[in-house]
């Protein structure tokens, strides 16, 4: 039998038992192992390079000669400089203080200050380098220094060819825990998102879900009724919808209608310890949606934009007083999420495989 309600210190579990030796500042932070979201894969191309943020690190992110991706600290080992902000001619950046240059390896290449009789050697100069990677039409990063988990939940894929896709990016001045709250909550869904397109009924309505582990996460299932969101309705038929959260903050909702397929991605970034992006990707496989893109990209907007207020109102309040109290079953996928994070954090810790302490089971909420 679950506890369906307990106080929370923001951004903590539930009481840790007396075996559980987890730093409990461990547990505010976003998981450090992990890969996260940082922009669009497209929007990298060429020598062009992109100054992106996570947890409190600037990374430089860019193309090698092979078209593969490289991310390095953006902080020139010199005196500091953004790196992001020099020159890259596609094999190497140079820094444009006092022109180091380095490889897409991080390691320095040319000090050109250096006379031919100085015998200073700069080949042990090196940026520190992060794991980058390429899914789901985006870039992939770990921010984690030292030995890397075998272990790190895998990054989204998507289980279909897409022949259009739309993405709305929006910072929210919220803690990353918070945010990514609202990615498993159904209990805020009638009352910030009401807009018309989205949840026609005004009514709550008592909802019965069956909910199932998977790996590092948690699935919910279900068939989309006709009375459902106008947004279902658009693909016919009875649609066959799942979602899936994932840790460290991604939210996997995958529509089915026979050979049609509709996928809304939503993913969670830790900029600094109380800026987060959200990042929300639709991608479909029915050419005709493509003309519905210019109605669609505000009413997405605004769908995230509803988050982002009322997020940010929240994170005030928790700046307050940093409690929370998870209530009723509504309530557990968010208890959930901390218990997720806990065992990640402790499987990382003893270097060994994640288990999953969730089991299947039905829940109800009204909303
Ligand atoms: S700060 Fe980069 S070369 Fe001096
Ligand atoms: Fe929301």
């Amino acid at each position: 039998m679950l506890a369906h309600s307990s106080a929370l210190e923001t951004g903590a579990a539930p009481p840790a038992t007396p075996d559980e030796a987890l730093d409990p500042d461990a547990m505010r932070q976003p998981l450090g192992d992990a890969w996260y979201c940082v922009g669009r894969a497209e929007a990298i191309s060429g020598a062009k390079l992109r100054a992106v943020e996570l947890n409190g690190e600037q990374i430089v992110v860019g193309r090698d000669p092979s078209g593969a991706l490289f991310a390095l600290r953006d902080r020139c080992p010199h005196r500091g400089m953004a790196l992001s902000k020099g020159r890259f001619d596609g094999a190497s950046l140079t820094c444009p203080f006092h022109g180091w240059r380095f490889g897409t390896d991080g390691r320095c290449r040319d000090v050109p200050t250096l006379s031919a009789s100085d015998a200073a050697d700069f080949s042990k100069i090196a940026v520190q380098r992060f794991p980058v990677s390429e899914s789901a039409g985006f870039v992939w990063l770990n921010g984690h220094l030292g030995r890397q988990g075998a272990d790190v939940p895998a990054m989204p894929e998507l289980g279909f060819t897409p022949r259009g896709s739309l993405v709305v990016e929006l910072v929210v001045e919220a803690s990353f825990d918070l945010t990514t709250l609202s990615l498993v909550d159904p209990g805020h869904v009638a009352f910030v998102h009401d807009s018309w397109w989205f949840r026609p009924s005004k009514e709550l309505r008592e909802k019965v879900k069956t909910f199932q582990p998977v790996p590092h996460g948690f699935v919910m299932t279900s068939h989309a009724t006709t009375t459902s969101s106008p947004v279902y309705r658009l693909l016919g038929g009875v649609p066959a919808v799942e979602i899936e959260f994932r840790l460290p903050g991604v939210r996997l909702e995958r529509i089915e209608a026979g050979p049609k397929r509709v996928a809304n991605y939503t993913f969670a970034t830790p900029l600094t310890r109380n800026r987060t992006m959200l990042t929300n990707a639709l991608y479909w496989n029915i050419p005709g949606l493509n003309l519905l893109k210019p109605v669609a990209r505000p009413l997405m907007r605004q769908f995230l934009t509803q988050d982002q207020q009322v997020l940010q109102h929240a994170q005030a309040g928790l700046d307050r007083k940093p409690t929370m109290v998870l209530f009723g079953q509504g309530d557990l996928p968010s208890q959930w999420y901390f218990r997720l994070k806990r065992e990640m954090l402790q499987a990382q810790g003893e270097g060994r495989p994640f288990r999953n302490p969730l089991t299947r089971q039905e829940l109800r909420w009204r909303s």
